[in-house]
């Protein structure tokens, strides 16, 4: 088994769409350029959504265009449909996400379809970005629990990854959008999961509400995972998982990994500057910027 294993910076996107400040986009490109120096391959940078569902995405266009960009790193944007790809495509993604859930209440309150619906719209998504020579990302949210259906059946996430692999996704990443799931549930899952399609086109996605993502990372180790997504300074939740916490630490799962003896090639310098610089952003603090 590998010892090498990579972390998906997400703070740009899954950080910030939450944050109640409207943060400018000279701030979300200052924070993207600081990342790109710590040694990433993919960054999730924005998000071309409904600016009346996520208004603090908006400007992604704008950050897509400001950033310096560091060669060999990919800058990603989530795309929900073909609008959505369409306006990523413009500003320049180099790679784009499609986001599902295996849960049918979370479905409806994040992308107002039922997760039947919603898989037809990824397919015209895949299908454009196949044209355009793009890659896909999947996600499913809620692989363990959800906000408004309780707990996720293991059999629910294996059918939505498949869906998502076979239209064409490079790598789907599984997601504990509550941040709560025990390593009992995160386990049962993967092992699902892993047993249907291997390790090596997953990811996983914790958000850290419960305070336990990194047991539940070494859960997904021992499943052989070994792409994680994480946020710098741990910024984050989702405007559509109510009380759903930051995502799991970046700089924790670099010194969390180092510590197990996995290499990730990061800085971690430089990632404590960015985590610091991130900080700053969710405080609002002119001082700190
Ligand atoms: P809808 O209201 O059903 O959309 O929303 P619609 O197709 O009926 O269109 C309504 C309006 O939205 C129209 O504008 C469209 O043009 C516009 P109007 O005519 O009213 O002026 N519209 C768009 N505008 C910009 N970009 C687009 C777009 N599409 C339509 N792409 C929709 C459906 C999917 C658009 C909406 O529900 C939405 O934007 N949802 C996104 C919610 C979101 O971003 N959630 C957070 C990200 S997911 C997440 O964080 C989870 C993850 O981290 C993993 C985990 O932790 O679980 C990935
Ligand atoms: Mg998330």
């Amino acid at each position: 088994m590998s010892d090498s294993v990579e972390i998906f910076e997400v703070g740009p996107r899954d950080g910030l769409q939450n944050e109640a400040r409207l943060i400018p986009v000279a701030e979300k490109i200052a924070l993207v350029d600081l990342l790109g120096q710590a040694g990433f391959k993919r960054i999730e940078v924005a998000s071309f959504v409904s600016p009346k569902w996520v208004p603090q995405m908006a400007q992604s266009g704008a950050v897509l265009a400001g950033i310096r960009r560091v060669p060999g790193v990919s800058y990603a944007a989530l795309t929900p449909n073909l609008k959505g790809f369409q306006a990523a495509v413009a500003a320049g993604a180099d790679e784009v996400a499609i986001f599902g859930s295996a849960s049918e209440g979370f479905s409806r309150a994040n992308i107002n379809a039922s997760v039947a619906e919603s898989l037809e719209r990824f397919g015209l998504v895949t299908e454009a970005a196949r044209q355009a020579g793009l890659v896909v990302r999947g996600y499913v949210s809620c692989a363990m629990d959800c906000p408004y259906d309780g707990p996720v059946a293991p059999e629910a996430v294996v059918r939505v990854v498949a869906a998502l692999l076979e239209m064409g996704c490079y790598e789907v990443s599984v997601a504990d959008t509550l941040g709560r799931a025990s390593p009992e549930a995160v386990d049962a899952m993967l092992h699902a999961v892993t047993e249907a399609f291997g390790a090596a086109r997953l990811a996983a996605h914790f958000h850290d509400t419960g305070g336990g993502a990194l047991e539940n990372i070494s859960v997904a180790l021992a499943r052989g995972i070994r792409v994680f997504d994480a946020a710098v300074g741990g910024l984050g939740g989702c405007p559509y998982a109510p009380g759903a916490k930051g995502n799991v630490a970046t700089e924790a799962v670099a010194a969390h990994l180092a510590a197990l003896g996995y290499e990730t090639g990061l800085d971690r310098a430089v990632l404590a500057e960015a985590a610091q610089l991130a900080r700053a952003m969710r405080l609002g603090d002119a001082k700190l910027l």
